[in-house]
């Protein structure tokens, strides 16, 4: 296989369900929030792994809009964990020329963690190397309802009629528009769900669940996860043979 071939067989962007911190809290007898933080770890890592493989984005879920029905207590150790973190780790992936994004409504966080997400934002705005995203306060549904109603809002001004809306013009106005979208998307912890993650963005990404709880994904697990996603044939609606052919022209 030449390089190029390789290279292609790479995804350029990934998208994590980063799940089951609780369960690998739980088989070793401690407190959910300790499976948390280590799930921090795993994300270093993870983050390391896919900036050294030079893969252009890596779109993590760490707060669904679902997660609030947690107990509080879990929600505000989650909360704590996420300020905290940001604030340990921004300097470092700043260096690294990792650019940070947070996608999901940030109105319902807490004051400081709105002023930390808009400095991390700010400071690393213009780095190239890799996109990093968190999903938090994030759900498919609500990212789909805030581009429509962006769209919306043109047709009320009569800028657009209805009629000119169009697939293309939806996905120009969903979370992450800009960047290429996800081909690999990653499930750990065994359910085979997507649990209001990326719904319109998840069209024709390829799907990879493991059994793996998060703590313990690492760069092993993460090849397991390439190498099948390498393995693929991607058809986009068309035959076997045809994109065979396509890739010979
Ligand atoms: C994923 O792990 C992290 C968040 C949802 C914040 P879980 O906390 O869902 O872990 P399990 O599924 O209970 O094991
Ligand atoms: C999905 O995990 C959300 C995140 C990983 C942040 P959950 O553990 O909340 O998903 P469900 O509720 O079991 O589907
Ligand atoms: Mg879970």
């Amino acid at each position: 296989m030449t390089s190029t071939e390789k290279s292609n067989r790479l995804p350029q962007h990934i998208a994590i369900i980063m799940d089951g911190n609780g369960r690998w809290a739980r088989a070793r007898m401690l407190p959910r929030y300790v499976g948390h933080r280590e799930g921090v770890k795993a994300v270093r890592k993870i983050v390391e792994a896919c900036h050294n493989k030079g893969i252009r984005a890596l779109t993590l879920f760490a707060f669904s809009s679902e997660n609030w029905r947690r107990p509080r207590d879990e929600v505000g150790l989650l909360m704590d964990l996420f300020i905290r973190t940001l604030k340990k780790e921004i300097e470092n992936l700043h260096r690294n020329g990792i650019r940070v994004r947070i996608i999901g409504e940030r109105d319902a966080f807490p004051k400081r963690l709105r002023e930390l997400i808009a400095e991390a934002e700010d400071k690393t705005r213009a780095n190239a190397s890799m996109d990093l995203v968190i999903a938090a306060n994030y759900g498919g549904q609500w990212d789909i309802s805030q581009a429509l109603r962006v769209i919306a809002g043109r047709v009320a001004t009569g800028e657009i009629q209805p009629e000119d809306i169009t697939p293309d013009m939806i996905a120009g106005e969903v979370s992450l528009a800009d960047l290429p979208e996800p081909d690999l998307f990653i499930r750990t912890g065994g359910e085979q769900r997507i649990s209001n993650f990326l719904l319109w963005q998840l069209a024709y990404t390829e799907l990879y669940f493991t059994d793996v709880l998060w703590p313990a994904f690492n760069e092993h697990t993460l090849d397991e996860a390439l190498q099948s996603f390498a393995s693929r044939q991607r058809r986009f609606g068309r035959t076997g043979d045809q994109v065979e052919q396509l890739k010979g022209a």
